[in-house]
């Protein structure tokens, strides 16, 4: 597994393990195990994805040091601000059962953010963070916080995927020397990515799945990839793409079906900024 070193000199691996949307403990804790025994080693998950115990499990379970592991949470909406920052963060410690956390990142860039970022640059000087950074983080909110913060995100995880390339906001990301991250890497499983035709031939010339092809295809451009699965030959699958390198013209080929924006969510709307904010994690 190739790793990647971030603007502070944290490598981090280029293909991790994410939990969003398996909140059933059993199923969360099993998937983890799976994707750790599979030869993951980040794990992505966040206090509003509600299984920050169960990935704790999985790993304590694991029985892998814990300094093999590259493990990230996220902050949510409602935790935001300078306090509730530093309370939050010990909280997804104890739920994890780790005394460290490798990536802390700012969930959404909605409510008092400084603060929290504030409080996590802090806990990263503390030496409690290996690296902090945020989340879907736009061009222009990303470079405020880039020349208002004393320590540079190291990381944006933001939506990135054939149909949603974030190529404005990479070279943005570039020139700040912010890692990017791609959430959703195969658009959530929208537009039937995984039988799309131009995958699909590209995928046959190599004998791999679309699948495969859509990952290594974000790997080949710099950015780490989190893909999500709760079936064990997907999970096996989606780490198998270590052995295949897209040629330039299939690589262009992908290039070509970036539609430039979101179809799972938009975050220049106002109904998005209103909706998350209401989404509450705890009363
Ligand atoms: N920071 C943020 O705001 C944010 C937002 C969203 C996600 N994330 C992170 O990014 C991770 C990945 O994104 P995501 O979970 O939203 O979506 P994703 O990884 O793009 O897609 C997951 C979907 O693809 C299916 N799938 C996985 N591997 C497959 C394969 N080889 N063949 C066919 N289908 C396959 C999964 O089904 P099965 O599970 O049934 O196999 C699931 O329905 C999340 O888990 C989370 O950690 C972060």
């Amino acid at each position: 597994m190739q790793k990647i070193t971030l603007n502070n000199g944290v490598e981090m691996p280029m293909e991790g393990f994410g939990v969003f949307q398996v909140p059933d403990k059993s199923q969360c804790k099993t998937a983890v195990l799976q994707a750790l025994d599979a030869g993951y080693r980040l794990i992505d998950t966040a206090s509003a994805y509600m299984n920050e115990e169960a990935v704790g499990d999985a790993i304590r379970e694991s029985g892998i040091p814990r300094k093999e592991l590259f493990i990230t949470t996220k902050l949510w909406i409602q935790d935001a601000g300078y306090e509730n920052a530093k309370k939050a963060f010990q909280t997804s410690l104890d739920k994890l059962g780790l005394d460290y956390l490798d990536l802390y990142l700012i969930h959404q860039p909605y409510n008092d953010y400084y603060g929290s970022y504030r409080a996590m640059e802090e806990l990263y000087k503390e030496g409690r963070i290996r690296a902090i950074g945020v989340c879907n983080f736009y061009p222009e909110r990303l470079v405020d916080l880039c020349m208002n913060a004393t320590v540079i995100p190291a990381v944006n995880q933001v939506e990135c995927h054939p149909f949603f390339q974030q190529k404005e906001a990479m070279a943005v990301m570039k020139e700040h020397h912010v890692q990017i991250e791609a959430w959703g890497p195969f658009a959530e499983g929208q537009k039937n990515i995984f039988t799309n035709d131009i995958l699909t031939k590209i995928a046959g010339k190599y004998g791999k799945t679309t699948a495969q092809v859509i990952l290594r295809w974000n790997i080949q451009r710099g950015v780490v990839v989190i893909p999500k699965s709760v079936h064990e030959n997907r999970i096996q699958e989606n780490i198998n793409i270590w052995d295949f390198t897209l040629s330039e013209d299939d690589m262009e080929a992908i290039a070509q079906m970036d539609l430039g924006h979101s179809e799972i969510i938009d975050h220049f709307s106002a109904n998005t900024a209103k909706y998350l904010n209401e989404f509450k994690i705890h009363d």
